[in-house]
């Protein structure tokens, strides 16, 4: 139905005739000429009608937003003073000559203009079709699909095989609730939507697939976030007879191939790597953002001994932590915003904030600004303020309690500080975190959890030493970060079932329930399973990240909001009773019938 895009429409097509199909993204009547700026997907052009055509303005002028038009005319240059320099089309426009209505459209609730970011997300939702039209959510989209075509070329060259795994399954715990699936046929039992095709890839690289990738849907009912979603994508990779640097130097060069040919970005070669202990302990976090300048320094041997008992209490603790984080000229922060950052790290269960401000740092105490100041020896001050280097301007935080509250609190102090004071450096700051504790939790009440999943190879082969001390054993996981997000995380796994039943052991789990979860995986690792290993890639936090996006939301099509609805659709939603009846389900507290 058209020659051209109305985004395409330009100086190269002076004089010509084109055909054009798209929406009404706006109406200007100016003296008896009806202006339209026309919409499709590659952007937008201006129409003119004018009036001598006597059919063809009447029709012009029922025209309202987002009506679907088609329109034949000629493309001429535009007149002195109306060109638009910021509009690819801005130098002409079309002189129609025919134009047909194919839809009307009712008042739209907000216009697909690129102004709207302040329209309600919750509206957005429910008329996404509309939403979809705006011009960036389109490109992120496209964007999208140049991401999935680029990585399955690479991967494609590099020998992977697309194999998809079943989306009706048995649980694969990945740290979340399972989304369940109830079977008709088998009264009383149900699948599992997948978590990830952990086991599945495994299985993959037994049956001598060797080299497997997928880009899969991934289901986990857990608390959502801006980058959470309960179904997401994943770029899921799994190889045989490999180790964690070929896999690594494996996705390195795919991820740098995708920035550099989608972005024109650069990325280091190689991403830097951070043991997991250095990252917590100098960021407070797994998935340290590079890019800010600020860090968190112990400072626990230093005040074990003062009379101030929210640092000397903690201090004695090894479960605790007492740390600084040092802003520089940070002593233009008034009251007010001290009081906000307390605020702040209240969030994460900190109890307070102290902090003391170096108004000058040459005249020893008197130079210091500080509700704490009457609680340290000047001693402990000075060398407090030695280790982190504080000059005449900077002021220093401090956190003191439970190392979880601490590195939560203060890691997040960092990030907001970084970003409140503009302090971030360069614009894309890959990492590998490597060298995962194994396990996490209560060794003592033995509640034992796996950091990654409890497929993951421990650095020792030695099973009796594993069982031994759980809790100071490292695994081989790795995960990637970029920006302080986690982008990836894999591991190499482990193949024998010896070590696999030790780590369920390890986890609480008996052999009863193991064989009743995991048989089949127990018994396919005693049937020729090769070394393996592998990793997953978050592809909607990839392309939020490459699209400046700041939620995921924003670079899926028909994402669920916070509450894991789908305000487009209404799902999820109460089914017919009879249909529950088929399925031998019955709901303990149904809601009325209909009603979402
Ligand atoms: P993991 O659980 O780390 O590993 O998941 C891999 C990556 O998937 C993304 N991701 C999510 N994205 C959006 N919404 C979610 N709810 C969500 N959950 C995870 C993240 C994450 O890094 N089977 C292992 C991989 C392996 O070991 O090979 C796994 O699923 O970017
Ligand atoms: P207090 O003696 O409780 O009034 O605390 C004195 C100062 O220490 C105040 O500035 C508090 O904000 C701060 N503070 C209290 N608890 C903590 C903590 N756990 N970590 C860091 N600072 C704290």
């Amino acid at each position: 139905m058209r020659s051209h895009y109305c985004g395409n429409v330009n100086e190269t097509l002076l004089k010509q005739e084109v055909e054009l199909c798209g929406w009404v993204h706006n109406r200007r009547d100016h003296g008896g000429v009806v202006f339209i700026d026309m919409r499709d997907r590659e952007g937008l052009v201006q129409v003119v009608f004018q009036p001598d055509l006597i059919n063809t303005f009447a029709i012009a002028e029922q025209l309202r937003h987002e009506y679907v038009i088609r329109v034949k005319g000629t493309v001429r240059p535009r007149p002195e003073g109306m060109v638009n320099p910021n509009m690819p089309s801005g130098k002409i426009e079309v002189l129609a000559e025919s134009l047909s209505i194919l839809n009307a459209s009712l008042t739209p609730p907000f216009l697909p203009d690129e102004y709207q970011e302040t329209t309600n997300e919750n509206v957005r939702l429910k008329y996404r079709y509309i939403d979809l039209r705006r011009p960036d959510m389109f490109h992120r989209l496209k964007f999208r699909t140049q991401v999935t075509q680029y990585v399955r070329r690479f991967l494609d060259e590099a020998g992977f095989l697309d194999i998809e795994t079943p989306m009706l399954t048995k649980a694969t715990p990945e740290g979340a609730r399972d989304y369940l699936v109830p079977s008709r046929v088998h009264r009383g039992s149900f699948y599992a939507l997948p978590q990830s095709p952990q086991l599945f890839k495994q299985i993959l690289m037994m049956a001598g697939i060797e080299r497997y990738y997928q880009v899969v849907r991934c289901f986990r009912d857990e608390d959502l976030r801006a980058d959470r979603q309960p179904e997401f994508t994943q770029l899921d990779i799994e190889a045989s007879f490999i180790d964690e640097q070929m896999i690594q130097s494996i996705l390195e060069d795919m991820v740098r191939g995708l920035f550099r040919t989608l972005l024109n970005v650069e990325l280091p070669n190689p991403f830097p790597r951070m043991t997991y202990a250095e990252a917590m302990k100098r960021f407070g976090s797994d998935k340290p953002d590079l890019r800010i300048p600020l860090e968190l320094i112990d400072i626990a041997d230093l005040v074990q001994e003062v009379e101030f008992k929210v640092f000397s209490e903690p201090a004695r603790n090894s479960d605790c932590r007492v740390v600084a984080l040092k802003l520089p000229n940070g002593c233009e922060l008034s009251r007010k915003d001290l009081e906000d950052y307390g605020n702040f790290v209240g969030i994460y269960g900190a109890k307070g904030l102290a902090y003391i401000k170096v108004n000058d740092r040459k005249t020893g105490m008197a130079g210091l600004q500080s509700p704490i100041l009457k609680f340290l020896p000047e001693p402990v001050i000075a060398a407090i303020l030695d280790r982190v280097q504080a000059e005449t301007g900077d002021v220093v935080f401090f956190g003191a309690d439970r190392a979880k509250v601490v590195n939560e609190a203060m890691g997040a102090l960092r990030i907001k500080l970084g970003h409140d004071k503009k302090l971030l450096i360069g614009d894309w700051r890959p990492l590998w975190v490597v060298d995962w504790p194994m396990f996490e939790g209560d060794g003592d009440s033995g509640h034992w959890q796996p950091l990654h999943h409890p497929f993951t190879a421990p650095k020792v082969m030695d099973i009796a030493a594993l069982e031994a001390d759980p809790s100071g054993c490292l695994s081989r996981a790795y995960d990637m970060v970029l920006n302080g997000t986690e982008l990836g995380g894999g591991s190499i796994r482990i193949h024998t079932t010896e070590m696999q039943q030790a780590v369920f052991r390890i986890l609480g789990i008996s052999s009863e329930e193991a064989e009743q979860k995991f048989g089949f995986l127990l018994e396919a690792l005693q049937y020729g399973c090769p070394p393996h290993g592998g990793i997953a890639l978050g592809i909607d936090r990839l392309v939020m990240l490459m699209t400046g996006s700041s939620s995921i939301r924003d670079v899926i099509a028909f994402p669920k909001t916070q509450t894991a609805s789908c305000l487009l659709t209404g799902a999820p939603s109460v089914v017919d009773p009879l249909q529950l009846k088929e399925l031998s389900i019955f709901c303990v507290q149904e809601k009325e019938h209909g009603r979402s």
